[in-house]
């Protein structure tokens, strides 16, 4: 019969065929879907597997931290490569989403290559697609709706024998179920989605350190008054986006003219489709006034009002 740990079984079995004695390099994002590729991998070749962690300087406040934290002291072979100059230098200037996801899809392979040799001799390049990010760049009949960087951005991995994508089949909840079965830990099995651009796609328009150290900081008091009011598991994806558009406003004894922020956040089970979550106006407001007061540079927060379709959950 059909069970995660049937699939677990089998899927171990096939890497260690796939591989045999290769070596493999894992892009880990410390996000739900490669952290159980990388759990899954590691299970099957130990360590033939290293997991590198690149840095694109587009994570969320202390993730970078977070992440080698949790990956540190597995005994994996884990390395965290701080690659932020490299991307925000190629995206200085960029506005059009697409080019984004492009230009940091293409780097996050030039990054892997370049450690890779340092490794030498790899032999493949792991992932941890799954079946959403598959249908949504476009391979089979489906249209395509945003080239998700981790698929269709990806250029020909000219140094690696293959890729190991052992979760293309699988939808979130699955993805979820199997990191349960491998014994990873709550935190990481339950973490909310990240896109692999990051907070770029989260910036309207042009990407500067500024605007993301100002998108950092609302962010993480979005999420620290989310999981204060108790709703992290209810709510599956909740993030701020930095819009474009600045207003005017009063502070004290004087006008602003700063950014509006616009807050996210989506039920869903496949992320397909999703709906806009009912966040109790109470939590709203407490969100909405501490940003205000807290962050500078952001004189009004809007929340987004539309379900996918017709939205994305993302901006961009
Ligand atoms: P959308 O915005 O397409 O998002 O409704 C659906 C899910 O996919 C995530 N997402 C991405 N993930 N690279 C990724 O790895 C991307 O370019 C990307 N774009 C969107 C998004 O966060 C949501 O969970």
């Amino acid at each position: 019969s059909w069970t995660m740990a049937n699939y677990a079984k089998t899927a171990v079995a096939q890497i260690k065929e796939t591989v045999g004695t290769g070596k493999v390099v894992l892009a880990l994002s410390g996000g739900v879907d490669s952290s159980v590729a990388a759990a899954l991998i590691s299970k099957a070749v130990g360590n033939q597997l290293t997991c590198i962690f690149v840095d694109h300087g587009l994570l969320r406040k202390n993730e970078g931290d977070e992440v080698e934290g949790a990956f540190k002291d597995s005994g994996m072979n884990f390395i965290r490569v701080d690659a932020s100059k490299r991307f925000l230098d190629k995206l200085a200037g960029v506005t059009d989403p697409e080019r984004k996801r492009k230009i940091i899809g293409e780097e996050f392979i030039r990054v892997f290559e370049d450690e890779g040799r340092k490794i030498g001799a790899v032999d493949f390049l792991a992932q941890g697609t799954i079946y959403p990010d598959v249908i949504e760049s476009g391979a089979g009949d489906a249209a395509v709706i945003k080239s998700h960087h981790n698929v269709g951005g990806l250029p020909a991995v000219v140094d690696f024998k293959g890729l190991i994508e052992p979760l293309r089949n699988l939808f979130k909840d699955e993805v979820r179920e199997l990191g349960a079965e491998l014994g990873l830990p709550d935190y990481l099995v339950w973490r909310q989605p990240f896109p692999g651009p990051g907070l770029a796609i989260r910036i309207m328009g042009e990407i500067t350190t500024d605007k993301l150290a100002i998108l950092r900081d609302a962010d993480a008091i979005f999420r620290e008054e989310i999981a204060n009011a108790g709703l992290q598991r209810s709510i599956n994806q909740y993030f701020a986006v930095l819009t474009n558009n600045r207003s005017v406003g009063v502070m004290g004894d004087f006008r602003t003219y700063d950014y509006t922020l616009a807050l996210r956040g989506v039920t869903t089970t496949d992320f397909m489709t999703a709906d806009w979550a009912r966040i109790p106006y109470d939590v709203l407001d407490k969100i909405s006034s501490r940003i205000v007061n807290e962050v500078d540079h952001i004189n009004r927060i809007v929340y987004d009002i539309t379900s996918k379709p017709p939205s994305t959950i993302e901006w961009e």
